[in-house]
């Protein structure tokens, strides 16, 4: 029998950064994950990790300008912990051997980014994530955590609401495996790839959410999913909000610097949504070229285009065949970050006994309806220790109760369904149409047809879905199996948005309705929650936690 005190569900940052925290009590800590550690989305970060480091700066400061991006659906306890707690968890990473970029004085450089009145974003020029990652693999070494990596994570067993462990498919063999435990805590990244056009990696497939979901746990404000502003037209790649940070603008077809219209003060530094929204205006009303605009870095000149944004160059050299040196760069807004997911406290804890939750995965909320850009990274740094901690803490305070046998056939029988269909559809073809479903209906501007829409094609791709069946029978490596499994979360998470997104009649932070365009704080000031309950969802709201700021009019 396999026994673990706590068992980690993903290997992102998040991930990894509450299982260390939890090897650092002597516990016998595992990390599950469907991909490598240093495959995982984190990776892919670009632009930075917010503090307040400076004398000049502030927690507070940090904490407004959070809040404020949040469209003040924020709970505001949960962002003084993260904007309180963000330098100490710096200079830990600097300890723990991460590598910044430096100014003159040699001090971690801080860069301007959207929504912040202050230049605090610390990066590694744009490979922040990278330089992270490798660094908190090495911390997983060191502390000698378990790791199953390619095993991908299939039931969250739960009896009499409190967790036992997972049932995990090992894809090297095929295998199922019981891994027992007495706490879990699920750090699977975000849904981006619910859409087409998206930043996120193949595997941000919303895995954890889903299974938290099925296990009793509650989603929360599913709705908001943030779109980028600068990615990549045919792939969705990430170029940086970095860029502009560095002084990169925005041009339409015209030639024009078009943010001044929207965001007259702060132009190319507003926060995403404004962005975002701009740039679909643009695009929709005649203004754009080939479905994007323009990012224009030319004026930075080579020397710093170089030394701050080699990535970015490389991207847009090889993925669009522009030179950003000598040409701007199409991009338009692309699925990247989801604020919604697993409703937790501050340490991670959800409504489920021996259940936690950390990073993107984890809806606390700090977010609120829009991230601010560089929150990201941050939040996987100090709610991934919290809930490191906290699920320390459980274990030594809980004894193991290890599930029954049957959780295992259950789950064994489910999957030999797929595998032994004799006929039935693909997943890629359902997903294909779902994804349209989704990018088509739930995208930048809402409307409550589109929304109806969206949930009607969902629900009969779900019907769809109960034949899915595949080609590759085999044990090793069955790639085609894990797809079919992905895409029963997808569709799941898709439905659960789709409707949370056609019960919100408000625009707000990402979330907007061209039915709805006004922010209503009257009735929409409120988190929404949703239970799965006798094969639907039970809709739920929730009051935000507000203890320094009352909401304003948003103005950039
Ligand atoms: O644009 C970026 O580099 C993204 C950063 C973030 O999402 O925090």
């Amino acid at each position: 029998m396999v026994i673990h005190d706590v068992i980690v569900i993903g290997a992102g940052l998040a991930g990894m950064r509450a299982a260390v925290e939890a090897a650092r009590e002597g516990l016998n800590v595992a990390v599950v994950s469907k991909v490598h550690p240093v495959r995982s989305h984190s990776v892919a970060a670009q632009g930075g990790i917010n503090a307040a480091l400076k004398e000049t700066d502030s927690w507070e400061d940090h904490m407004f300008d959070t809040v404020k991006g949040s469209d003040y659906l924020a709970d505001e306890d949960a962002v003084e912990v993260l904007c309180r707690e963000a330098p100490a968890d710096i200079m830990e990473l600097e300890r723990m051997g991460a590598v910044f970029s430096r100014d003159d004085a040699g001090k971690i450089a801080q860069r301007p980014f959207g929504g912040a009145g202050y230049p605090r974003t610390c990066y590694l020029a744009d490979r922040t994530g990278h330089g992270l990652i490798h660094v908190m693999y090495e911390q997983l070494a060191k502390k000698n955590v378990y790791l199953y990596d390619e095993w991908h994570v299939v039931e969250i067993v739960v009896e009499d609401k409190s967790v036992r462990g997972v049932i995990a498919l090992e894809l090297l063999t095929g295998k199922l495996h019981r891994l027992h435990s007495k706490a879990v805590v699920i750090a699977t990244g975000g849904y981006g790839r619910l859409f087409n056009t998206t930043t996120n990696a193949l595997s941000s497939t919303g895995d954890g959410m889903a299974l938290a979901l099925r296990a009793g746990a509650p989603l929360m404000d599913m709705e908001f999913v943030q779109f980028h502003p600068t990615t990549l037209k045919r792939t969705g790649i990430l170029m940086t909000e970095g860029a502009r940070g560095e002084g990169g603008y925005l041009i339409n077809k015209d030639g024009e610097r078009f943010m001044k219209r929207y965001a007259p003060k702060t132009l190319e530094l507003a926060s995403r949504d404004v962005i975002s929204r701009a740039e679909q205006r643009e695009i929709e009303e005649g203004r754009g070229v080939d479905g994007c605009v323009l990012l224009d870095l030319r004026h930075l000149g080579e020397e710093k285009i170089n030394e701050r944004l080699p990535q970015i160059r490389e991207l847009s050299i090889n993925f669009a065949g522009k030179d950003p040196v000598r040409e701007p760069v199409p991009v338009k807004p692309g699925a990247h970050y989801s604020m919604g997911g697993i409703w937790t406290d501050v340490d991670g804890k959800t409504p489920v006994s021996g259940l936690f939750a950390a990073g993107e995965c984890a809806c606390l909320s700090v977010h609120g309806a829009n991230r601010l850009g560089g929150n990201s990274l941050l939040e996987t740094i100090v709610f991934g220790r919290r809930a490191g901690s906290a699920a320390a803490g459980f274990s030594f305070e809980n004894k193991l109760r290890v599930f029954p046998e049957d959780a295992l056939k259950d789950t064994a029988r489910g999957i030999a369904l797929i595998l032994n269909r004799a006929e039935g559809e693909s997943a890629s073809g359902i997903l294909k149409e779902a994804r349209d479903a989704v990018e088509g209906h739930c995208w930048v501007f809402r409307t409550e047809a589109g929304l109806k829409q969206g949930l009607l094609e969902i629900r009969k791709l779900k019907e769809r879905y109960e034949g899915v069946c595949v080609t590759d029978r085999g044990d090793g490596f069955n790639t085609e199996l894990v797809t079919a499994l992905e895409a029963g979360y997808i569709l799941e998470l898709s439905e659960v948005m789709l409707l949370s997104a056609l019960n919100r009649t408000e625009s707000r932070g990402s979330h907007f309705r061209t039915d709805f365009p006004e922010r209503n704080d009257r009735e929409w000031l409120k988190h929404t929650l949703i239970y799965k309950k006798d094969g639907g969802y039970d809709i739920r709201y929730r009051d935000v936690v507000m203890t320094k700021f009352k909401p304003e009019e948003r103005k950039y």
